[in-house]
């Protein structure tokens, strides 16, 4: 496989060890505060944020499905570290961020009450603490934690403000542990993400000051690549077979992983929970927000070999390009022979295994909708750096919420009018890929006033789909939360939301926020952060 773009970033690759998150569980208290964090051993201490005393990112929560956990977040944040990128011409933020920065956290991919849902407007400030109550009503899986702070969740979470939890079951790792996967210290997550920081101070770099203080623009790309807040780490592995859940947690970075031997990734569950069997891939995509279980087997590998991970994947335009990287990380495979040792052939349908997952085709949908991402010229946006927002129907996040009720399968043509990819995620949803298909778009959106006219849903795009259309990829075909939405085309995506007796809550409550407001609902957006901060979120009212 070869790296298809150039490293600008000089700093050494691979000196450092792979970091491992400490592993937490049950009820606990997660302050988010400041710390120092050395990204790289040649780079300077950089003031980071981080939760639960980890100076940037945050332990692993582990939680077992079906039992109920609470996590009370404390906002322990001083000064916005990067006060310099607020813009209040962005929907939400405030002057007062600076000083006295808001947050609310968002289990991304959990099913979880509203009031713990990490409502954009739910924030609480400096010196409070909000307790998140979470059922865990679902199928194991690999959950993220974020902060969702509207306007601001872009600063936030470059910040540090993103973490994980695995949510466990009997299935993988419970006591049964019938499918004999990798455990303990063969089990890694990894958190892909990318930086910028200044090679002398070692402050956080974000958005150069020649695009305006205070301003927004639509992508930062940073050039230090990080795996769990490292970066260009090396992860000395054994002859064995390792389980890594890996997380693309970066603001607006693609990802399309591929490694130097040509080793495959056995890609055995996505973002919401484990596929039929496992799929062998050379490659994985990953956008920002999606998470992928995956076994790679060393076991036959020769000792002493090193394997280097790539991302072949290119920033789309558009954005501003600190710099960008070949190399992710690289495994360093020593003689030892590893704990585990064997690849399972079959993860679900067989004796004392989850039912079979249903192929996407099979699944009738009641009713359909369109939802088209478009980019739009707009003034009001004029403070920012470029008069410019990113919209879902061309409505903005203040107007009227959106209503889908729960329960019942929708089909979601996704209409990308763009030419980049956007990473497509409904809160609280179970999302599976029916399948793409390319648009003759011009002629869409000459049928439909430039840009499409704002409106609840667009109009379908049935009559402009050209081509064939194309069944997702099978290691893409599990249950979702975040689809990738490919440029000039339409994404068919079957969303379902869970019932108050499936999730044990009622998902049409309505809670106040700290602030005094009535708030009730949940968030559908677009994951890369600068798109969501303005404006490419709309709210979703459960009916
Ligand atoms: Cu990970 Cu609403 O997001
Ligand atoms: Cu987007």
């Amino acid at each position: 496989t070869k790296p298809v773009q150039s490293s600008v970033s000089l700093l050494p690759r691979f000196l450092q060890e792979l970091p491992r998150p400490g592993v937490v569980a049950g009820n606990l208290t997660l302050p988010a505060a400041e710390g120092w964090h050395r990204f790289h051993p040649w780079l300077p201490l950089t003031r980071t944020w981080g939760y639960g005393g980890v100076a940037y990112g945050g332990p692993v929560v582990e939680a077992m499905a079906g039992t109920p956990q609470t996590l009370r977040f404390a906002n322990g944040l001083g000064a916005h570290l990067l006060a310099d990128n607020i813009s209040t011409a962005v929907h939400g933020a405030r002057a007062t961020d600076a000083n006295a920065p808001r947050t609310t956290v968002h289990m991304h991919g959990a099913v979880v009450a509203a009031s713990s849902d990490g409502h954009p407007e739910d924030v609480f400030f400096p010196g409070q603490t909000k307790a998140y109550n979470y059922t865990h009503r679902q199928e194991a899986c690999h959950l993220w934690f974020h902060d969702h702070s509207l306007g601001l969740t872009r600063l936030n979470v470059y910040a540090g403000l993103a973490s994980n939890l695995l949510l466990r079951d009997a299935y993988d790792l419970g006591v049964g542990n019938t499918l004999g996967l990798p455990s303990g210290d063969c089990e890694v997550p990894l958190t892909l993400q990318d930086k910028a920081v200044d090679v002398f101070s070692g402050k956080y770099q974000y958005m150069p000051a020649l695009l305006g203080k205070n301003s927004w623009f639509p992508g930062i790309f940073g050039d230090l690549s990080l795996v769990n807040g490292a970066a260009f780490p090396k992860m000395t592995v054994d002859r064995g077979v390792y389980r890594l859940r890996i997380l693309n947690a970066a603001n607006s970075r693609p990802y399309s992983l591929a490694m130097s031997n040509g080793t495959k990734f056995h890609v055995i569950g996505n973002d919401q929970g484990m596929l039929n069997a496992p799929v062998p891939t050379a490659s994985l995509d990953m956008l920002p927000g999606e998470r992928y279980d995956v076994l790679v087997d060393f076991s036959n590998t020769p000792a002493g070999s090193t394997i280097v991970v790539y991302n072949t994947a290119i920033p789309p335009n558009g954005g501003f390009i600190f710099g960008s990287f070949a190399e992710v990380m690289r495994f360093d495979v020593r003689a030892t022979l590893g704990r585990f040792r064997t690849l399972p052939t079959r993860l679900r349908g067989g004796a004392g295994q989850r039912a079979a997952l249903p192929s996407a085709s099979s699944i009738v949908p009641v009713r359909q909708r369109t939802v088209t991402l478009a980019q739009v010229l707009d003034i009001a946006c004029g403070a920012t750096a470029v008069p410019l927002q990113l919209r879902l129907n061309n409505m903005r996040f203040e107007q009227e919420a959106d209503t889908m009720a729960a329960g019942q399968w929708e089909l979601w043509n996704v209409v990308n009018t763009t030419t980049e990819s956007h990473p497509f995620h409904v809160h609280l949803a179970e999302m599976r890929i029916l399948n793409r298909q390319k648009m003759n778009m011009a002629a869409y959106l000459l049928a439909h006033p430039i840009p499409p006219v704002a409106t609840h849903w667009a109009p379908p795009a049935d009559g402009f789909a050209s081509g064939a259309a194309t069944a997702p990829a099978a290691w893409e075909a599990g249950r979702k939360d975040t689809v990738n939405a490919t440029a000039g085309a339409v994404t068919r995506i079957l969303v379902r939301l869970p019932t108050a007796e499936e999730a044990g809550f009622d998902p049409r409550a309505t809670f106040t926020n700290v602030e005094g407001q009535r708030l009730s609902g949940y968030m559908y957006h677009c994951h890369l952060l600068e798109h969501e901060d303005c404006d490419m979120m709309r709210p979703l009212q459960v009916v």
